[in-house]
This record gives C-alpha cells, structure tokens and sequence, in this order.
C-alpha cells in the first residue's frame, strides 16, 4: 500500500484504476477494507483512491483529531497524488468528514456520495454515549468498541447467516487502536451540526442508506434528501449500517448507475 506523509502523520492509501478520482472514505472503528468490493469493481472506468484516515488501519497516528483537521488531511492527501477534483465519498463518519470538506473545498468537489451517515450534529444524549464508550474504549479496549457496534453493523440475518462476513468486519474492528478510537468518539462527539450546509450544495449527490440502519437511519437520509438540491436516495436492501460489505453488489450497482452520469 502506498504511504505518504501528511501533517508529520504517515498516511496510507490503496489505489487502483485510472480516470476521474473517486476517492471512499471509511467510518468508525474501520479502515478501507470496507471498500475492497468498490475498489475492485470500480477501477475498471475510475481512479479509485480509498485512504485509512489518521490512526485508522495501516496510518499510523496517535494525534487527536477533528472532522476538519480529517478534512484537511485528506485534502493534502489529494493535492500531493494529483488527485482533484474528486468524487468523494464518505460511509457513516467518513461522511461527517465530508461534509467538513465539502464546507471548505467545494472547487475541489466534482460529486459527493454521503453513504449511510447524517448532517446532523450528536444530540446531548448521544453526546454522552460517546463519553461512555470512550471509558470502555480505555478499560476494555477494541474488542469492546467491535462487540458494541457489530449488532448495529450486520442486520440481524446477515450476523445469523453470513459467518464469514461477521468475522471479516470483526477483524477490521479489533484491529483498530483503542487511542483512535477514543480520538473518534471525540471527534464525532464534538462535530458541527452539517445541516446548514446541505441547501449550499450544488453538485450531483448520490445518498445511499440501509433499510434497516438503526445509526442513520433511511427517514435521516430522506432529510438530506430533500435539502440537498441535486441529490438522488437510493435505499439499500437486507441490509444495516455497513452497506458497502453487507450488500456489495447492490451498492456497486447504484454507484455506477450515478458516476455514470458524471462528467
Ligand atoms: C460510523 O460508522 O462511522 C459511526 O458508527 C458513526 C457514529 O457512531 O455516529
């Protein structure tokens, strides 16, 4: 996997295909391994450029961090492979990320994809369910954080009948430092509320959601649907928060279907 260094961080990335960047990124406790079916189907007409944010999978970090200092690392990122404009893609807070960049570099934006995740900021509830997850996070660790969020993760059938899959994302989430995770569920605890921005968005939009995601559920998509201009709402079948592994085939489909129409 290539690495470069951004911010004194080393930052990896995997990169396949050629054309117009499209560039996926993961969410929390995750890496780009979410993204191996995109960037395997994708690559054949696209750059596709799928990084591990700061701390995240192979970049090393212990650096607390932002939504925006996220941003503007990815930015750099871009600017240093050649890479903008892009489409940018962000799952769950991949997406929170997002919509930090598309506030600051908007020129640098040719579409966006919000997949599984919100513009709206934490509630004070769920403010201080982060709190607690980042104790369990520094007393119990990873495999903690991974037991919590897999029922939330996988749809009840596929963590009954997809062994293989649950085991996968298991792996992705254990694998993930504890000290990033705390520095996730700060960053996601202290994020700006996003929905300010959405009427300001005037590029093309491919919004995709889980029917059965119980993080950012489809009536929270079908809000941004509606503020945001030129957007399309696709919602994903059989399948919870982490579309992009539980139901490749289907999310492959409606990204090509909308990049298709992208200049
Ligand atoms: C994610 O999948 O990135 C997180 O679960 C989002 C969140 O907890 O708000």
């Amino acid at each position: 996997m290539p690495t470069t260094t951004i911010n004194g961080q080393t930052i990896s990335y995997r990169e396949q295909g050629r054309g117009t960047p499209l560039v996926l990124v993961h969410g929390f406790p995750l890496d780009n391994r979410i993204w191996d079916s995109q960037l395997a189907s994708l690559s054949d007409k696209f750059r596709v450029i799928a990084p591990d944010l700061p701390g995240f999978g192979q970049s090393k970090s212990t650096k607390p961090f932002t939504m925006q200092s996220l941003a503007d690392d990815l930015h750099s990122l871009l600017s240093q492979t050649s890479a903008l404009p892009c489409i940018l893609a962000g799952l769950s807070m991949g997406g929170y990320m997002t919509f930090a960049y598309a506030a600051k570099y908007a020129k640098d934006l040719k579409a966006l994809i919000l997949v599984d995740t919100k513009a709206d900021a934490d509630t004070p509830d769920g403010k201080a369910g982060r709190d607690k997850m980042i104790q369990t996070a520094r007393t119990s660790g990873s495999p903690a954080i991974a037991a919590a969020m897999m029922p939330k993760m996988l749809s009840p059938d596929s963590q009954q009948n997809r062994p293989q899959l649950v085991q996968q994302l298991k792996t992705i989430m254990e694998s993930c430092p504890a000290l990033t995770i705390e520095h996730a569920l700060a960053a996601m605890r202290d994020r700006a509320d996003s929905r300010p921005l959405l009427p300001s968005i005037n590029i093309p939009t491919l919004i995709l959601v889980g029917d059965q995601d119980p993080i950012t559920p489809p009536a929270v998509a079908e809000t941004m649907n509606k503020e945001i201009k030129n957007s399309k709402l696709i919602t994903i079948k059989s399948a919870a928060h982490l579309t992009s592994m539980e139901q490749p085939e289907q999310v492959n489909q409606a990204l090509r279907q909308f990049l298709a129409m992208i200049k």
